[in-house]
């Protein structure tokens, strides 16, 4: 029997056996072109095929070619291609090299269906430009956040011990694992710039070049999270004024700098007057005229500033009830809409607080149309699981992307991105599956998947996934692997969100670490993340009429629609209103009700996910995989638990209300 090797994550040998046992011909040339012809050649060793390289007489089955393909059909552009199938013959045209590449890994996932029948050509084109993922490794191991923050999935691939690990294979299979989602660009380290880090952008650059040496085979752009304090901390200048023309000359020869050391670098990304980094704000600036300074150091070369939103005060006293976070990205960004240059990108999380399991889309993606947004997704599991818990999260991001905040017919949310991009906070770490919970490879994958395309259904691009992964045809019993993997990760979002924090009211997790629960572990805390529950009722009013008036930072029709508890939906409704215990939901229960029945519910369905799991038959996926996932399951079962009693026993307490189906409540 063939067991899958899930080290090599979705892209085991295997998975290149129809490519790999074929005839195939390259034309053209290029360092890209390269990486094309070296993975045709590693599979075709491998599988007996052959692949050549320019002209030949020998009959082939698969074409790649570089070529213009014709204008009048609109031409491939730097990353699309045309794929065709005729007379026995498939083929792969490209305008450039990046869009032969990501075509190959277009057959790779098709498998036999590219060597089948007839295609007519099929045009493949990114519907976003710039698609990066942000990796959050530290050079050193942090002493709270550890080398990888909100990493789940052990040590940082790139550094260790404080150094560039000698060993970088991982980084080089890494980037061959991005590529094949259809990932352009890296942030390679935190945005919390601490002092080792700060010196990547100078006296560590060569770090930064090896790294970028191993991603630009495969079509990636290297960026770089930078401090906005460099030019005290490294230049020894008395300031970072972002208009003081010492700390413009500053950024600009040091900009020059990286660009004679890395040509290709994509620019920088700044987090900054957040969390305690620092920002414009010290010198009564602002974040405009921050980011426009970078912008226009990085402009010679074509680089680009990706300037993150997540702006908010994170020392909010709790009795405060007139300051309310979700507002403060909106607060400080939409009045500086059009001032931001052409090369500088907002980059917005998707929701107004933080990576929720739910939370409504971020009015900021709305209310800057003279500005490149690009958002922010969540790979790593921060609030939903953590890599323990099985939570695949491309339904939730399906969600996003695909809302439509100005209402029917009109772009949404995936459209606005497409002016500035769609990043994804990485989840992989040097744990031998990468990702800690071999399942959550999947968000990565998803997550590439919809950046290049958004309308992709997540159970269509889960089975893509599923297929690479695991080769279900080089196991005993195909459709019971499919099947198992499909009800174990398909609704896995939606059960994560039955037995944590109740209707989109948020956090409810452990302070500090955000694992597990704890109802009142941020209430009264400096972060600005409450539920206001007591005896009558819980939720945050944000309405306009009574609340933070938060609701106001919507269009038509969704700033009526979140208004009022009749039209909000339930999913939501704890994040816009404060309700009482008996409010009756659209669902038809009381909102107590339902907090106690999607908490026996989501428990439950975590232990029939363990089930599910016991009953795969032996063999079908590698042993040390199974048992990986199934100590993983043991926690996620464990954990879902202690969030359910904990909550129901919280709500029973605080409510009085007893459950009306006399089910156990501590
Ligand atoms: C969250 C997370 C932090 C992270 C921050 C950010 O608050 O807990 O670890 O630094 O988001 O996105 O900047």
């Amino acid at each position: 029997m063939k067991r899958q090797d899930l080290h090599a994550a979705w892209l085991p040998p295997a998975a290149f056996r129809s490519v790999g046992s074929r005839h195939t011909v390259v034309h053209g040339d290029g360092p890209l072109l390269d990486t094309v012809l070296a993975e045709l050649r590693e599979a075709a060793g491998r599988y007996g095929g052959t692949v050549r390289h320019g002209d030949g007489a020998e009959p082939v089955d698969l074409v790649l070619a570089l070529s213009a393909v014709p204008a009048e059909s609109g031409g491939t552009g730097d990353e699309g291609f045309v794929l065709a199938r005729r007379d026995g013959v498939t083929t792969l045209l490209a305008d450039a090299p990046a869009g032969l590449l990501h075509g190959l890994f277009h057959v790779v996932r098709l498998g036999e269906p590219a060597f089948t029948g007839e295609r007519p050509a099929e045009h493949h084109r990114p519907a976003l430009h710039r698609r990066i993922v942000d990796d959050w490794d530290n050079v050193d191991v942090h002493p709270v956040m550890g080398q990888v923050e909100r990493g789940y999935a052990g040590g940082s691939i790139v550094w260790r011990d404080g150094a560039l690990r000698e060993d970088l294979s991982r980084v080089a299979g890494y980037a061959r694992l991005l590529a094949c989602c259809g990932i352009n660009g890296l942030v390679v380290n935190n945005v919390n710039v601490h002092a080792s880090e700060a010196h990547l952008l100078t006296d560590r650059l060569g770090e930064v070049a090896a790294v970028a040496g191993l991603l630009r085979p495969y079509g990636i752009r290297i960026h770089l999270s930078v401090n906005f304090a460099s030019p005290v901390q490294l230049g020894g200048l008395p300031t970072a004024d972002p208009l003081d023309e010492r700390v413009r000359e500053w950024w600009a020869h040091t900009t020059r700098g990286v660009y004679e050391t890395i040509p290709d670098f994509g620019g920088y990304l700044v987090k900054a007057d957040s969390e305690g980094q620092p920002g414009p704000f010290a010198y009564g600036r602002t974040h405009a005229d921050g980011a426009n300074m970078l912008a226009d150091a990085l402009a010679p070369f074509g680089g680009v500033v990706h300037w993150r939103a997540f702006v908010y005060n994170h020392r909010q006293d709790w009795r405060d009830r007139g300051t309310d976070r979700a507002r403060a990205a909106y607060d400080h960004f939409v009045p500086l809409d059009g001032e931001f240059r052409d090369n500088a990108v907002l980059q917005v999380k998707h929701g107004p607080l933080d990576f929720q399991t739910r939370e409504p889309v971020s009015p900021v993606i709305t209310a800057m149309p003279r500005t490149r947004v690009a958002v922010e997704l969540q790979a790593t599991q921060e609030y939903t699981g953590q890599q323990r818990h099985v939570c695949y999260l491309a339904p939730m991001w399906r969600t996003v992307l695909g809302f439509r905040p100005w209402g029917e017919d009109r772009p949404d949310v995936a459209q606005v991105a497409a002016g500035g991009g769609l990043v994804g906070v990485s989840n992989v770490g040097d744990d031998p599956y990468w990702t800690g919970h071999p399942l959550a490879q999947a968000n990565l994958y998803a997550f590439g998947r919809l950046a290049w395309d958004p309308t992709l259904d997540p159970a269509a691009i889960l089975d893509e996934w599923i297929e690479l992964t695991f080769r279900p045809d080089d196991t005993a019993d195909p459709q019971t692997l499919r099947r198992t993997l499909h009800e174990l990760m398909d609704g896995s979002w939606q059960t994560y969100e039955q037995y944590t924090a109740p209707l989109g009211v948020g956090f409810m997790v452990s302070p500090g670490s955000h694992y597990g629960p704890s109802v009142d572990g941020y209430e009264y805390s400096p972060w600005g993340t409450y539920h206001f529950a007591d005896r009558d009722g819980i939720g945050v009013d944000r309405t306009r009429a009574t609340g933070t008036g938060y609701t106001g930072q919507y269009p038509a029709p969704w700033s009526d629609i979140y208004e009022s508890p009749d039209t909000c939906p339930d999913e939501l409704l704890l994040f816009f209103h404060h309700v009482p215990y008996h409010h009756v939901l659209h669902s038809g229960r009381t909102v107590i009700q339902h907090i106690y029945d999607t908490h026996f519910e989501g428990a439950r369905r975590t232990e029939r996910m363990r089930e599910l799991w016991r009953d795969l038959p032996a063999g079908l996926v590698d042993p040390a995989l199974y048992a990986r996932v199934s100590e993983r399951l043991d926690e996620q079962v464990r954990s879902a638990h202690e969030w359910r009693d904990q909550i129901n026993t919280y709500f029973l307490r605080k409510s009085g209300v007893p459950d009306a189906h006399g089910r156990r409540i501590y």
